[in-house]
């Protein structure tokens, strides 16, 4: 296995710390560290029992305030799959992902509790989404983190949001509960790549925030075309061809069109109030 020095090294090209020894030899941080996303996939399913272990691994994750309010959703019927496979067919990799989960923020629950007990629940306000939505975030990372060391690949799905209606009603899902991300599962058909990150000098702060420059970015598309280049540059048709392409150009282009612009009209219509 790979020292954790060289991964992190690979990972962000500044991580010019003294790892302690104890940390040095911990499969486990190996493991993260050396992660990355699967998004072709053996056709067999996983044995019984494998993502209900995994399931219940995830939802051992941190909750806010131990409100709970995450759930997951596993997708077991052969209609609804091919829906959603249907609906999510611009990635192509999705029809053949073994199986699909849908990591749900939950603040239903919550009030169903405060009409029980009889009391108001007097927080109606982007608080309540916004913690469903970070809870449903911790249990769909500390999924990926377990599926990841039991040797199997995951790859989130936030499209999925670009169907939020439809999805809703596929699966259900009631007032006040949401899909936060999809997921897809299974055992990898090959090995992953280690996606070089923004440095830590840019992205971990110390005592006062330190606001990133051009050229810390630009050093880092540099170094990451060094390890793994974009391999087509996005939407030429609107942004002709670039001479340099990197990750600041790949990601100013992807969000230079809307997406998802009628989210915030299907949370409100899912009952949150967001002021
Ligand atoms: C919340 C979330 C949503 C994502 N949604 C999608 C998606 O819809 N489609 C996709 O192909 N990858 C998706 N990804 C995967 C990311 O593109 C991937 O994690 C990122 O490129 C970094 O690669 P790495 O995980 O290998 O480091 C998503 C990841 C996260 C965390």
């Amino acid at each position: 296995m790979t020292a954790l020095k060289d991964l992190l090294d690979l990972r962000f090209g500044d991580a010019a710390f003294a790892i302690p020894d104890a940390l040095a030899d911990n499969d486990a941080l190996r493991t993260i560290a050396g992660r990355g996303v699967v998004r072709r996939f053996k056709p067999e399913p996983l044995a019984p029992g494998v993502l209900e272990t995994l399931t219940a691994v995830a939802l051992s994750s941190p909750s806010k305030s131990d409100l709970q309010q995450r759930d997951i959703l596993i997708v077991e019927d052969a209609g609804i799959r091919s829906r959603i496979n249907d609906l999510l067919k611009d990635q192509d990799w999705i029809a053949g992902c073994p199986h699909i989960l849908v990591f749900l923020g939950n603040n239903r629950r919550q009030r169903q509790v405060h009409h029980w007990r009889g009391h108001a629940f007097a927080n109606d306000h982007l608080d309540a989404f916004f913690n469903a939505s970070v809870d449903a975030a911790i249990a769909l990372s500390a999924f990926v983190v377990a599926a990841e060391a039991a040797g199997l690949g995951c790859c989130p799905i936030s499209v999925i949001r670009n169907h939020a209606e439809e999805v809703s009603g596929l699966l259900g899902l009631p007032d006040h509960v949401f899909p936060v991300a999809g997921l897809g599962v299974g055992i990898p058909a090959g090995a992953h790549f280690v996606s070089a990150r923004l440095p830590l000098g840019l992205t971990v702060h110390r005592d006062r925030y330190t606001e990133a420059t051009e050229d810390a970015v630009s050093g880092y598309d540099k170094r990451r075309n060094t390890i793994f280049p974009y391999r087509a540059q996005r939407n030429i048709a609107r942004f002709g061809m670039a001479e340099t392409y990197g990750w600041s150009e790949e990601k100013a282009r992807h969000y230079a069109v809307p997406e998802r612009a009628d989210f915030g009209a299907y949370v409100r219509r899912r009952g949150f109030n967001l002021e």
